[in-house]
């Protein structure tokens, strides 16, 4: 075959390395398997029961759930000796894509073997209120094996909430006969998945989630230690950050800010910051707690950055959460206030077309306080404020250039730091120093990394991840369970399989103005394991470069089978490694 007939073989996903991944062979446990083949496990319930500070008003609104799974946790204890046949089940993706949902579409065929039926839904629930759904086929899935993306379904963000959505869902529901429905996302996407197993209790329809998110957010201590997507992602982010880190000391002049994905949440920030180890890193959820200022924020970057360059060094890196904005106390105050307002005149705003009028129309309906720090926040800044919410209710933080607004900040504190000695007295520099930081350039780079993280071939952990979770889910259905989400735990000893009640994660919060019953967001705890290993650090690498560069993610060899470091340090484990069972070629 000459070089350019190669060229053309390997178009539509067959590169070198897309074919190899496909071979790739992935842990699976134990529980799912009998003489070397995979099999479905079989549940048990425990006596543990999960549940919010909110469970009496949950209970009220998911009765039938609640009544059947009485919140405990169910345990796969074994394989499932009953044969079962004749099941329609449908999958969907719901949110953003995250590395591995590929596999879990895998590990249910496989599991639902040929005695059942699964079909895709296209375009997540959108899809599912359509009807447009397809039946998935022995060859599809050898085509999406170990792949990355959702694309083999495509996702959305439609928030199933109506009477008239139900009543769509249920005419899908008899369209295609189902008997089940597995729902791939995150937090909101799973509190779906609860009002789904709700309204179809009586269809004898059941609904099963599996968490998914590259945020990190939808984790339950030692019953749930990770999302999947949250590995490739962090690790793909920590390469691009390793190498910026590995270019400063080279350029020697430039300060590089990288805002990281995670929306509210700062898990990706903190694992990268664990990997790599930047000069800078700011959690969300300290900066909440510590109750800081916008000010008193940049002031304590422009410290380090001062007496970095005060000794010589010009360049770092300053690693920003995505979800920022909305912890710093005097603007989650802003961003409440204006999503109320917004919610409150949604269809007068719809009228006005400018947006320098929509303003005018907002600040009148702002008290005095609020309406002064939005005028005084950059125009950009702004105008990203007022940026639609999405149909969750969220604030839409990756359209918000938080990293440009701190550099701009920052700046201007440097400046007047440079003017005014007394400014930097708490430094303590000498004379010398001083004069060296007046003389520094501060010459800055912006990043934004996000979608380059979220769609990449997974991770050898998240590929079995991934796998496991489907077969989970599967072998849930299987077995007649409805209102669970999947989980596997101890990730050093083979894996545990879980199923945890949908309903004891749910919480009220205020969404669109009104009080919503949703799935509990896990944020960055500043007395877990992981976020104290980190805060006992950083004043070292903020002091001189210690930064390291993890590289590549890798598929073979030894590091192909690390798990993320903030997942190893909450865990409690003593060592990166993972274990989840006997290596299989699943297609
Ligand atoms: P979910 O997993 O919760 O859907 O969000 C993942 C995410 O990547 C967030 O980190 C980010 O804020 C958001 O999606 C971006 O959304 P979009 O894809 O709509 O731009």
């Amino acid at each position: 075959m000459s070089l350019q007939d190669m060229l053309i073989a390997m178009e539509d996903h067959k590169s070198l390395f897309e074919q190899e991944i496909r071979k790739l062979k992935v842990p699976v446990c134990k529980v799912f398997l009998k003489n070397g083949k995979i099999v479905p496990a079989v549940f048990a319930k425990s006596n543990e029961v999960i549940g919010t500070s909110d469970r009496d008003a949950v209970n009220k609104q998911f009765p039938k759930t609640v009544a059947k799974t009485e919140n405990k946790i169910l345990k796969a204890t074994g394989n499932l000796e009953k044969k079962v046949t004749g099941k329609r089940v449908a999958v969907l993706f719901s949110g953003g894509p995250a590395a591995g949902g590929h596999n879990v579409v895998v590990g249910l065929k496989k599991i639902l073997g040929e005695g059942n039926t699964l079909f895709g839904v296209k375009n997540g629930p959108k899809g599912l209120l359509e009807g447009t759904l397809f039946e998935i086929t022995d060859d599809m899935v050898r085509e999406i094996v170990n792949t990355g993306g959702f694309d083999f379904l495509g996702s959305d963000r439609t928030k199933i909430k109506t009477e008239e959505q139900y009543n769509a869902v249920k005419e899908t529901v008899k369209k295609y006969n189902l008997n089940a429905i597995v729902v791939i996302g995150g937090d909101d996407s799973n509190t779906n998945a609860a009002i789904l197993a709700e309204i179809l209790f009586d269809m004898g329809v059941q609904v099963i989630g599996v968490p998914k998110t590259i945020d990190g957010d939808l984790q339950i201590g030692s019953y749930l230690p990770i999302s999947f997507g949250f590995d490739t992602a962090t690790k793909i982010y920590a390469e691009l950050v390793g190498n910026i880190l590995q270019d400063t000391p080279s350029s020697r002049k430039y300060w590089h800010f990288v805002k990281l994905m995670g929306r509210a949440a700062s898990h990706v920030a903190l694992e990268v910051a664990l990997q790599t180890r930047p000069a800078i890193t700011i959690i969300s959820e300290e900066v909440k707690e510590k109750n800081m200022s916008l000010d008193a924020l940049v002031q304590s970057i422009a410290d380090v950055i001062a007496k970095r360059a005060s000794k010589g060094i010009n360049h770092g890196v300053v690693v920003v959460p995505e979800g920022l904005i909305e912890f710093i106390p005097e603007m989650m105050r802003l961003i409440a206030e204006l999503n109320e307002v917004m919610a409150h005149y949604e269809s007068d705003l719809q009228a006005i077309q400018t947006m320098n009028e929509k303003k005018d129309f907002i600040y009148k309906k702002l008290p005095a306080e609020l309406a002064k720090l939005m005028a005084s926040l950059p125009d950009e800044f702004e105008n990203m404020l007022l940026l639609d919410r999405d149909s969750h209710g969220n604030l839409q933080v990756s359209q918000i250039p938080t990293e440009r607004l701190l550099i701009i900040m920052v700046e201007e504190r440097l400046n007047e730091m440079k003017k005014h000695e007394d400014e930097v007295r708490h430094l303590n520099m000498t004379a010398e120093e001083y004069a060296r930081f007046q003389k520094f350039k501060f010459a800055t780079n912006s990043h934004f990394f996000g979608y380059e993280g979220r769609c990449g071939a997974p991770t050898l952990f998240d590929a079995a991840y991934t796998l496991n979770l489907g077969l989970a889910a599967g072998s849930l259905i299987l077995d007649g369970h409805t209102g669970y989400i999947v989980a596997v735990t101890d990730l050093q000893k083979g894996g545990d399989v879980l199923a945890l009640p949908l309903t004891g994660l749910l919480n009220i919060e205020r969404r669109h103005g009104k009080d919503e019953m949703v799935i509990k967001k896990a944020l960055v705890e500043t007395n877990s394991p992981a976020f104290l290993f980190f805060a006992s650090r950083r004043s070292v690498w903020a002091e001189k470069d210690h930064f390291t560069s993890p590289g590549p993610r890798q598929l073979w060899g030894p590091s192909s089978k690390q798990l993320p470091v903030s997942v190893a340090l909450n865990q409690g484990y003593q060592s990166l490694s993972f274990d989840l069972g006997e290596e299989v070629q699943v297609y």
